[in-house]
């Protein structure tokens, strides 16, 4: 069955919301604070060790009723129990879209064709544990009966960043392994990485879900010749393994079947480290642990799918960014994790966010009259506030912003923690009130500035706040937490999806660059330069005449 596909922009809830936002532009978040002590508490959810808090938003009431009710109107509750049955709602690739099933129960039915494909799935995480077990223990070795000391993964997009990130977020929990990930086609990165390495120790993880992805080939290519500098063809088998939908393919570059771990078309690379493509997180911190990240997964895909929309945390994120995007006209918004462990969150979202919901084709085909998608970035604070959030403060773009931090580090330095998390709290709130005119003089008075230069510095010193924040307390982060955190924002990306009325789960937006790279680098290495457009002609005419 095929997802609903209403343009949200015919639906009453949209006509209303319009209206509303007439009423509610010109009103400042300080003064709803002002006039309802309970925000906070009306506008926050709690769930297990989570609190959002999304009263820093230019809503009220009425905001979300209308924004529930668009919910309602454009069938998100039927979409939501479609995403979970494994009808196939990646409809352009006419696959499901089933990483929910990945982190699934033993005694859940999936079902995919008539098929339940829960068995399948522990058979697999079965074989990540056995292998992870026996590389930790050092049972398989390497070609010289060394255990082994370090995994390269070598992957892109999906097969990439999702493993760095959890790899990195996961570092407190991190084993004697060192891991490193090779992902761009520029040699520096495959050269630097390698030059680190003892082949002896080394064992390669290729993901690659086609196993045709040119990055990723290449990079394995340069790194089993580098290998084959010291060892034979047969040591192959002992040093690579493989992660991949295309076990043909996986052979043929001489990877013994046994040593490749299946991955399933109803796996989008962008969802895709809960399935083998994590088994460099499950190296990196125990099989154990990656389980609890995907326990953690689970109970936010319970959350998601049974909690009424009021209360569901991924709805009314998503609800909020729709809020902004079409409303407000917001073009971007801003994550930022108070932790340096979370430092790869960005760029991770950045490929979630913006590969599944930066399409301007509705799942009618038609072009869209309406914003979607929303531009991802962000970096950790607090070095993020002496950076660019200047410019959030201050600047002229509407940018709303989560934060996301722990009650507890885990580190246990208290001092740090609270110099941490004191930052935390002051930037929502400052971005909240801003700084009144009034406030800048009683600090100009205190610190004697007075006359023409008070006059003069006063309007470049007066935030105006009312700057949009959801804040993202978690007590600490776990492999637990850190899966659920993960599948919010996955749900939060559906939701969008859903009222947007376009297909989240393909990406061929990204073919035509690929395609016109394959014959570009034809001819550059043999044919000459063919015709293009003037710029790229003369680009590629330099760029031969100099290299
Ligand atoms: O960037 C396009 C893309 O298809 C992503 O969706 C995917 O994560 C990445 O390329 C890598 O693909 P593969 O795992 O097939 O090598």
């Amino acid at each position: 069955m095929a997802l609903p596909s209403i343009n949200p922009t015919g639906t009453q809830a949209w006509k209303k919301l319009s209206e509303h936002f007439k009423e509610i532009q010109d009103v400042s978040m300080q003064e709803m604070f002002r006039e309802d002590g309970l925000r906070a508490h009306e506008f926050h959810i709690q769930w297990e060790s989570f609190v959002v808090d999304y009263s820093k938003n230019r809503i009220n009431r009425k905001t979300i009723d209308l924004l529930l009710d668009l919910a309602e109107e454009v069938k998100l509750k039927e979409a939501v129990s479609d995403y979970f049955s494994g009808e196939k709602i990646n409809r352009t690739e006419d696959r499901a879209v089933l990483h929910t099933a990945l982190r699934a129960n033993p005694n859940d039915t999936v079902l995919v064709d008539g098929q339940n494909i829960v068995p399948e799935i522990f058979e697999i995480k079965n074989r990540i544990k056995a292998f992870t077990d026996q590389v930790l223990s050092g049972t398989i070795q390497g070609f010289t009966g060394k255990a082994f000391t370090d995994i390269v993964n070598i992957g892109i997009g999906g097969s990439d960043l999702g493993p760095a990130m959890a790899v990195e977020a996961l570092q407190f929990y991190k084993n004697h392994l060192n891991i490193h990930f090779i992902s761009n086609i520029d040699g520096d990165h495959v050269a630097e990485t390698l030059s680190r390495l003892n082949p002896e120790t080394t064992l390669f993880v290729v993901v690659s879900k086609a196993f045709t992805t040119q990055e990723t080939l290449s990079n394995a290519q340069t790194a089993r010749k580098w290998f084959l500098a010291g060892a034979k063809e047969q040591d192959i088998a002992k040093h690579f393994v493989a992660v991949s939908t295309n076990i043909e393919k996986a052979t043929a570059f001489g990877i013994t079947e046994k040593n490749i771990f299946p991955i399933w078309n109803w796996v989008g690379g962008r969802f895709s480290l809960w399935s083998a493509v994590g088994l460099t997180i499950s190296l990196a911190v125990g099989f154990d642990n990656f389980d609890r990240l995907l326990s953690g997964a689970n109970q936010m895909d319970k959350h998601f799918k049974n909690t009424p929309f009021r209360q569901n945390i991924p709805v009314i994120l998503g609800l909020l960014s729709v809020w902004y995007t079409n409303f407000f006209n917001a073009g971007s918004e801003a994550i930022i994790p108070y932790t340096q462990y979370l430092k790869k969150l960005t760029p991770y979202l950045q490929q979630a966010v913006m590969e599944s919901n930066g399409k301007n084709i509705d799942r009618n085909g038609n072009l869209v009259n309406y914003q979607t998608g929303t531009v991802i970035w962000g970096e950790p604070g607090t070095n993020a506030q002496h950076a660019f959030f200047q410019l959030i403060h201050q600047g002229t773009k509407l940018i709303p912003a989560d934060f996301i931090g722990f009650v507890q580090s885990l580190h246990g330095d208290k001092e740090h923690h609270n110099q941490l998390m004191s930052n935390f709290f002051a930037q929502t709130e400052a971005l909240l009130n801003g700084k009144t005119a009034a406030a800048v003089k009683t600090e100009f008075g205190q610190q004697g500035i007075i006359g023409e230069k008070a006059d003069f510095l006063l309007p470049f010193k007066v935030f105006q706040g009312n700057k949009p924040t959801n804040t993202i307390l978690i007590q600490s982060l776990t492999p637990e937490t850190l899966g659920s955190l993960i599948a919010i924002y996955e749900h939060k990306i559906f939701v969008q999806g859903i009222i947007w009325n376009i297909p989240s789960y393909d990406q061929w937006g990204v073919e035509l660059g690929k395609q016109l790279a394959s014959s570009i680098l034809e001819e550059i290495n043999i044919s000459g330069v063919k015709s293009h457009d003037s710029s790229t002609e003369f680009l590629l005419n330099y760029f031969l005449k100099n290299a």
